[in-house]
C-alpha cells in the first residue's frame, strides 16, 4: 500500500516521450495576421457542392447512429473496387478517421518494440512519430536532394537489416511532390521479396497527379498496407474519411479491432455522403483539382526562378515543391525571415536531414496570393 500523501511522481509513458507537434504546425501557429500561407498542406479549393448538399440532406433526413466499426458495407465495397488488382473482399477494407488514423493503426498493428521501420528522408513527419508511438526505431533511406529527391534503390536496400519490420513509401510525396515510377516500386518489391517486411503505402495524394496516374505499391508487393482517403482529392480534410486496405486478413483484422477501440467509427454522415465520392461528378471534380494544382505548381516554380533566381523542384503530384535556399543559409532562419514578413513556409529540416537547405512550399493558394507571397519573400530575403 502506498501512503495517501506519498503520491509517486508521474512519468510520461516511454512511447510519448519527446513527441512534439511538427515544425509545420509550429511555424503555422506563429503566423502574423494577413500572412500568405505556403505552409500547410490543406486544399484551399471548396469541397464540391454536391457533397455538401448530400451531407446536409443526410443530417436533416436520416438518423445517424454508429456504423459497424469497419464502416458502411457499401462504402467498403466501393473502396475495395479502387484496387481491382487486389481483388479485395469487403473485409479487406477498414474505414478510418482520415488516412492519419489508418496510418497510426497500421504502425501499431505491425511494429513491435525495437523493430526498425524504413522511412523516406525527407518525408511526412508523422511516420517518425508513428514509429516511436509503436516503440519502433526509425531508420531513414535517402531520397537524395542532389537527385531532385528521386527514389534511389541502392540507398533503400542498404538500410534493410534483419530487424527491419516495415517500410514506408509515399507517392506522390509530401514534401517533394515527386512520384515513384513503376520501376521504383518494382525495385522495392524485389528488394523486399521473401523478407516478410511490411510495406505501408501512403496514397493520400494518389488522385492528385499531373502526368500519368501513379501506380500503387500494392500492384507489385503483396504485403502492402494501403493508407488513403478523400481529404486531399475532394477537399474534405475536416470530414475525416480515410481507409486502410490490405490483402492480409490477420493484419486488417487487427487494424479493425484497434480502430474500433480508438474511434468506434468515423462520422456516419461523412461515410454516407462519401458513397458518391467516385460518381461521375466526383471524378470530374478530381480532374478539375488536378488541372488547377498543376497550373499553380508550374506558375509558382517559374515565379521563383524569374523573381528570385531560385530553383524549385518540378511538382509531379500533390501540391508541394521544394525550394532550394541553400545559397541563402540555414533553412530554419530563412523560413523565420519569411515568417516575419508574413509568409508561412516550412523549413526542409522538418522532413529530414536530406531536405536541409530547402523550404517546403505548398501551392494551396490562388496565383494572385502566390505572386504576393513571392514578392514578400523577395523583400524578406533581400533578393
Ligand atoms: C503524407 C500525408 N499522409 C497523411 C495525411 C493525413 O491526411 P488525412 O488524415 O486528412 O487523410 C497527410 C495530411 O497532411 C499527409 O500529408
Amino acid at each position: 500500500m502506498i501512503p495517501a500523501k506519498e503520491m509517486r511522481e508521474f512519468v510520461l509513458p516511454r512511447r510519448m516521450r519527446g513527441l512534439q507537434p511538427t515544425l509545420i504546425r509550429q511555424f503555422f501557429e506563429r503566423a502574423l495576421p494577413d500572412s500568405i500561407n505556403f505552409g500547410l498542406g490543406e486544399p484551399d479549393l471548396p469541397t464540391p457542392q454536391f457533397l455538401r448538399d448530400e451531407a446536409a440532406r443526410i443530417s436533416a433526413d436520416e438518423q445517424n447512429g454508429y456504423t459497424s466499426h469497419p464502416g458502411l458495407p457499401a462504402l467498403r465495397d466501393k473502396i475495395a473496387e479502387q484496387y481491382p488488382h487486389l481483388n479485395l473482399p469487403r473485409t479487406g477494407v477498414v474505414v478510418t478517421c482520415g488516412s492519419q488514423e489508418a496510418m497510426t493503426d497500421a504502425f501499431m498493428c505491425v511494429v513491435d518494440e525495437g523493430d526498425e521501420v524504413l522511412l523516406p528522408d525527407p518525408s511526412f513527419p508523422a511516420y517518425d512519430a508513428c514509429t516511436r508511438i509503436a516503440q519502433g526505431v526509425p531508420v531513414y533511406y535517402k531520397m537524395p536532394a542532389d537527385g531532385d529527391f528521386a527514389f534511389d534503390i541502392s540507398n533503400f536496400r542498404s538500410q534493410i537489416t534483419d530487424r527491419t519490420k516495415a517500410a514506408v513509401v509515399i507517392s506522390p510525396s509530401n514534401p517533394t511532390g515527386k512520384i515513384m515510377t513503376e520501376q521504383n516500386l518494382r525495385d522495392i518489391a524485389a528488394a523486399l521479396d521473401g523478407t516478410g517486411i511490411w510495406l505501408i503505402s501512403d496514397e493520400i495524394y494518389s488522385d492528385l497527379y499531373f502526368g500519368e496516374r501513379p501506380h500503387s505499391a500494392s500492384e507489385f508487393y503483396e504485403k502492402t498496407i494501403i493508407v488513403s482517403g478523400l481529404s486531399k482529392s475532394l477537399s474534405m480534410t475536416g470530414w475525416r474519411l480515410g481507409w486502410a486496405a490490405c490483402k492480409d486478413a490477420e493484419v486488417i483484422n487487427a487494424i479493425q479491432v484497434l480502430h474500433g477501440f480508438n474511434t468506434v467509427c468515423t462520422s456516419t454522415i461523412t461515410q454516407k455522403a462519401s458513397l458518391i465520392a467516385w460518381s461521375d461528378e466526383a471524378e470530374a471534380a478530381k480532374e478539375h483539382s488536378r488541372q488547377i494544382y498543376k497550373a499553380r505548381g508550374q506558375f509558382l516554380v517559374d515565379l521563383f526562378e524569374k523573381e528570385m533566381g531560385l530553383h524549385a523542384t518540378s511538382p509531379e503530384g500533390a501540391f508541394y515543391t521544394m525550394l532550394d535556399v541553400r545559397s541563402l543559409g540555414d533553412d530554419i532562419e530563412v523560413a523565420e525571415r519569411c515568417l516575419q514578413n508574413r509568409v508561412v513556409t516550412v523549413p526542409g529540416v522538418a522532413f529530414g536531414q536530406e531536405a536541409e537547405g530547402f523550404l517546403r512550399i505548398s501551392f494551396c493558394n490562388t496565383e494572385e496570393k502566390m505572386a504576393e507571397g513571392v514578392q514578400r519573400m523577395k523583400v524578406a530575403l533581400q533578393l
